[in-house]
């Protein structure tokens, strides 16, 4: 079931975990351990069956390898899958994942994720370690910023502008990541579009830079130089690709394109795209800064690195003529060496 799994990709380890008092159980995969670690986040899901969460759990702990090697941080991807849904959630289970996590000795962090919060992970922490994203850690601070470092070096490589000034950005969600991304482009002296379905928090954003309110309906197709998705995933598919108003994409939600063939579709419409696990790296640069294993120094330097990671992917996929998600994967696995 798990050596013949079309994801399986040479998993280092797979743990199942079971706790019959609690009805805890979980899958954690650790695709390649790094640095004596493997790091992602622990997702709560209702899944239908174990097949669905083994598949979901072997695809996220690769795609955190990909992640984690482009930072140029040494840790490997590593991932957790608990079955079950917000009904079940109980101090006691997330306890018994605790004890699990632990008695994997710290070859795997876990962080929040799907399902999960802060708070979990504090409840998580009285029974283990090695755990981040603790209550008063907001990742969605460095994820902005090195969202920003994207969006700056991207638009010098494609627009050939020197500074963000006058270039116009589309932002879709206002929230913890889009809201901060739209205060630093405003700052830069970037022309700011920004939408979101709680009309509040769009306004709010867009007052804080001098931007402009738009629909949600329209911020796909909205003309602009840089659509920034920081809302959902699946936003990059056949449907959307070719009423795309951008001819630069760059933005932090999760899984933007809905199956990997829309990276040639983009590619094919002339569109360049930012691949968002590159460009929303500052979230984990974020929880390794409040594990203690990079400085603020240290956090700061990577994020801005995140832009020159960025241009190393444009290059190689221009000079391959392959799309910007096999050219940062290829990358990726260089770095790792496999
Ligand atoms: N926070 C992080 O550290 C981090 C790190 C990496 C990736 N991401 C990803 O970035 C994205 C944004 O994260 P966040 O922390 O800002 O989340 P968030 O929930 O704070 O903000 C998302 C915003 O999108 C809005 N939204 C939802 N549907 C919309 C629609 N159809 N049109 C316009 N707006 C819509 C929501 O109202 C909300 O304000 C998510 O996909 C997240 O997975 C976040």
């Amino acid at each position: 079931m798990a050596f013949d799994h079309p994801e399986f990709d040479g998993h280092e380890e797979v743990v199942w975990f079971h706790d019959a008092a609690t009805g805890l159980k979980a899958i954690t995969a650790l695709h390649r351990v790094r640095g004596g670690s493997a790091l992602g986040g622990i997702r709560f899901l209702p899944y239908p069956d174990d097949h669905a969460a083994l598949t979901d759990v072997l695809r996220l702990s690769r795609a955190m390898t990909y992640k984690w090697a482009l930072t140029g941080l040494e840790f490997g991807g590593g991932k957790s899958v608990v079955i079950a849904g917000p009904e079940q959630k109980s101090p006691e289970l997330l306890h018994a994942m605790g004890r699990c996590i632990n008695s994997l000795g710290g070859r795997y962090h876990g962080a929040p994720d799907v399902g999960s919060c802060a708070e979990d992970m504090a409840v998580i922490r009285e029974t283990t370690q090695y755990v981040a994203g603790l209550p008063g850690s907001d990742t969605s601070i460095p994820t902005a910023k090195g969202l920003f470092h994207a969006i700056a070096a991207i638009a010098k490589a494609t627009l050939d502008a020197q500074d963000l000034t006058g270039v116009t950005v589309a932002i879709q969600g206002a929230g913890g990541v889009g809201g901060r991304l739209c205060r630093h482009l405003g700052e830069a002296g970037a022309a700011v579009k920004v939408a979101d379905v709680d009309a509040r928090l769009a306004e709010a954003a867009a007052a804080s830079c001098g931007g402009e309110v738009i629909a949600p309906e329209k911020v796909l197709s909205e003309p602009a130089d840089i659509l920034s998705p920081c809302a959902l995933g699946a936003v990059l598919n056949e449907e959307s690709i070719p009423t795309l108003g951008a001819k630069v994409v760059c933005g932090a939600a999760n899984n933007q394109l809905a199956e990997l063939a829309d990276a040639d579709r983009l590619l094919e419409a002339g569109i360049t795209w930012g691949p968002d696990y590159v460009v929303s790296a500052g979230g984990i640069i974020g929880g390794a800064r409040e594990m203690g294993i990079i400085d603020d120094a240290g956090c700061e330097a990577r994020l801005k690195g995140i832009g020159d990671t960025l241009l190393k992917v444009l290059d190689r996929a221009r000079g391959a003529q392959v799309n910007t998600d096999l050219a940062a994967k290829a990358m990726a696995r260089e770095i790792i060496g496999d």
